[in-house]
């Protein structure tokens, strides 16, 4: 990676990261979650700043200290991901989504704590669709030249590869450069480490070896760096 020590070549750009699992509530004391700990969101927003750019991190339910010099935005749920990520993103260059944000909410909340039965049924919850943020950053871009990046924790399965669903995702949902991981046996989540590739939506692949959310992240931004000197 470009970004050592002493790069400033961010500098001057507004960087939009979200990071972390969204919540969807169902009553008061319960939601459905994700297994994000948010930890690659953060690495890249260090990352950011550290190369000289202005950083805003939209952070989901994550226990992580705020990174020195980023300004970060602390959301609950999907609805509130996407307000704040979208209003950042008027005045940004880049927007990278490595967020869970649940696809699911419950189509209604309960105002107060859902109780057992006693007969020993449970309730059926009815789910409603999320809004895809990322696909309505890509749709109504909030600025013209922004750059749009995408994550994708996939799994190979009978209907393809790992990298034949992270093409098809790259193309339906029209982004710049998509970040790939493999999830198969529930690698990734929570760990410190990474191994991905780098899928740009002009045919190129960047793939980047085993090693920390760090030198993933750095990789990321020497490829978003690229896009922005080509714009
Ligand atoms: N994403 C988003 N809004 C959502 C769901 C996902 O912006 N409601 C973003 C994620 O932050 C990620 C990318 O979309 O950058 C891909 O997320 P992923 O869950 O892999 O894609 P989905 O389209 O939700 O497809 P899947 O059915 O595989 O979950
Ligand atoms: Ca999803």
């Amino acid at each position: 990676a470009r970004g050592g020590i002493g790069v400033r070549d961010l500098a001057g750009k507004h960087v939009v990261v979200s990071a972390g699992g969204t919540r969807e509530f169902l009553d008061p004391v319960r939601f459905l979650g994700n297994r994000s700990s948010g930890l690659q969101g953060y690495a890249l927003a260090r990352t950011a700043a550290s190369r000289g750019a202005e950083v805003t991190l939209v952070a989901a339910n994550v226990s992580l200290p705020d990174p020195a010099g980023v300004k970060v935005v602390r959301v609950v749920t999907t609805a509130e991901m996407q307000e704040a990520v979208v209003a950042a993103s008027r005045t940004a260059d880049v927007v990278v989504m490595a967020a869970a944000p649940a696809d699911f909410r419950p189509t209604s909340l309960a105002e107060s704590k859902i109780k057992k039965s006693e007969d020993g049924s449970a309730p059926v919850v009815e789910l409603t669709q999320n809004p895809d943020i990322l696909k309505g950053l890509v749709t109504d871009r909030p600025n013209p030249g922004l750059v749009v990046v995408g994550f994708a924790a996939e799994t190979g399965d009978a209907n393809g590869t790992v990298m034949d669903h992270a093409r098809a995702k790259l193309a339906r949902k029209g982004c710049d450069l998509l970040v790939v991981n493999d999830v198969g046996g529930g690698k990734v989540f929570g760990s410190e480490d990474n191994e991905a590739v780098v899928l740009g939506a002009d045919g190129t692949a960047t793939p980047v070896p085993h090693g920390t959310k760090s030198a993933l992240a750095q990789v990321i931004w020497d490829r978003v760096t690229d896009l922005l000197r080509s714009r």
